[in-house]
């Protein structure tokens, strides 16, 4: 197996199911695949839209769909929540875990984002996991111990074969939504890191697992990112909700 390029776009809650639909319409019209190479690309729409977006991308097997998070049981009395399960009854493929707003804004830990994993990779969907550190550890030089903490809690009671199915997306909290983007420097290195406690957790399997880079990815600074080695593609907050900036982000990936 060879490791993945991928470029992702997380609408978080953006988008009404009219503007949703438009805008993969537009995708699907316009993407030039011949540009777009062997990048896979995922769309991580807000949940109603899972089911719509999975339909119209039924004849685009290059472009994946992904739920932005689940809850870890199958069913129950968790008002509000949507499970694994149902993500894949809608024929989705993948599912956001560990989001730092998920994090922040809900509390979420690595030990409660290593049950949705669980839950999700039961049900034979891809897993993107999110780690990142903030400005206030990044400040203090805890940006490293901080993410391979996160890394351990969260990946360690995985095997090789799960790690197929996991892809990793380090997004620096500093860098999200801000307009700040993490040097190719800086991302790089937290790249090369992350590659080396996987391989610890996940021996070989690592070396084929994709590692996205996440926060103000744009069309400017998406080329220089994905040149790197270590950075094997992008999560794409803000810059996918416009489909001129998610396709020239997807461009930027060498060939
Ligand atoms: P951003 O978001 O590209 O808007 O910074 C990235 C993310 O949160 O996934």
């Amino acid at each position: 197996m060879v490791r993945k390029k991928i470029v992702a776009g997380n609408w978080k809650m953006n988008k009404s199911y009219d503007e949703g639909i438009a805008l993969v319409e537009q995708l699907v019209d316009e993407l030039d695949m011949d540009k777009v190479g062997d990048t896979h690309i995922i769309i991580a729409p807000p949940s109603v839209l899972l089911q719509p977006v999975t339909e119209l991308l039924m004849f685009s097997p290059g472009i994946a769909v992904a739920a932005q998070n689940c809850h870890h049981e199958e069913s129950g009395a968790f008002t509000g929540e949507i499970s694994a399960a149902m993500i894949k009854s809608v024929d989705a493929d993948a599912v956001i875990v560990g989001h730092s707003e998920r994090r922040e804004y809900f509390k979420e830990d690595d030990a409660l984002i290593s049950k949705k994993m669980k839950a999700a990779l039961d049900k034979e969907l891809m897993v993107i996991y999110c780690c990142g550190e903030s400005f206030e550890e990044r400040k203090t030089a805890n940006h490293i111990a901080v993410v391979e903490k996160q890394l351990r809690t969260a990946l360690s009671d995985f095997s090789a074969k799960d790690a197929d199915n996991i892809i990793v997306a380090y997004e620096p909290v500093w860098a999200i939504g801000t307009g700040e983007v993490a040097t190719v420097a800086q991302a790089g290195e937290m790249h090369t890191h992350i590659r080396t406690v996987l391989s610890s957790i996940f021996g070989d399997a690592a070396q084929n697992m994709s590692i996205l880079y996440g926060g103000s990815v744009k069309p400017d600074n998406a080329a220089e990112l994905f040149a790197h080695p270590d950075i094997d593609g992008g999560l794409i907050g803000g810059a996918s909700l416009k489909s001129a900036d998610f396709m020239s982000i997807i461009y930027a990936m060498p060939k």
